[in-house]
């Protein structure tokens, strides 16, 4: 209800499905919400972009609380991005979480106004990464027979690098140090079919990267 009772919201068909939901939910679960309040404990880590059209729970069918996500335009890794080293180094040390999930998806837009080499606005700087992995694969990319598969390529590489940045920072390497299982997974979602594909990274410690590199980049090909 608005406090001031004077202005009417606008987005009151929002909170009308909110208060059907928690409604559904408690009817069908009535412990869900009390058990819920008391903590989470999730055992999967999402890392997507921030696409409306790519939601995480809903893909893997998990429910509230079985998963925790991070979404940036275009699922970016930066070395030095607090933003999502904090999240990362939450979900493995405090939530210790078993998975995590770097999920990219086809059609990006961020990835293909870089590859458009189309000016966006501010987002252009943190896109730059996405310049130099186009830049680092030029001939991958130039070997495609149109733009829309070497934009789809362009996509499958950004998630294998970014499996790779997420294996080389101090939060995964020190996890790995003290003998703590997680495992980071490359994947790619598809929004013409629903469907999600591995792109057969699953790395539990650096040197399967180095191990399954070679067969993930001759295997991107088969997943569009
Ligand atoms: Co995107």
């Amino acid at each position: 209800m608005n406090p001031t009772g004077l202005i009417k919201n606008s987005l009151a068909h929002l909170l009308e499905n909110n208060r059907a939901w928690s409604k559904n939910v408690s009817t069908s679960r009535p412990t869900f919400f009390p058990n819920l309040a008391q903590q989470q404990n999730p055992e999967y880590m999402w890392i997507g972009c921030a696409d409306s059209r790519v939601p995480a729970n809903e893909l893997i069918g998990l429910l509230p609380g079985e998963v925790f996500v991070h979404r940036n335009v275009a699922n970016i890794l930066p070395h030095s991005d607090l933003n999502s080293l904090s999240a990362m180094q939450y979900a493995i040390d405090v939530l210790q979480v078993k998975h995590i999930i770097i999920c990219g998806h086809y059609g990006c837009g961020g990835i293909t106004a870089v590859f458009q080499n189309r000016r966006v606005g501010l987002v252009d700087n943190w896109l730059r990464h996405i310049h130099d992995i186009k830049q680092k694969y030029t001939a991958v990319l130039n070997s495609q027979t149109s733009d829309h598969q070497s934009i789809d390529r362009l996509c499958e590489l950004n998630v294998i690098e970014q499996v790779k940045n997420a294996a080389q920072n101090t939060v995964i390497q020190d996890a790995w140090a003290r003998g703590q299982s997680v495992t980071i997974h490359g994947w790619i979602y598809n929004l013409h079919d629903g469907l999600l594909h591995s792109l057969g990274l699953e790395v539990s410690q650096w040197e399967d990267f180095e191990q399954q590199y070679e067969q993930a980049m001759q295997a991107i090909s088969t997943c569009a």
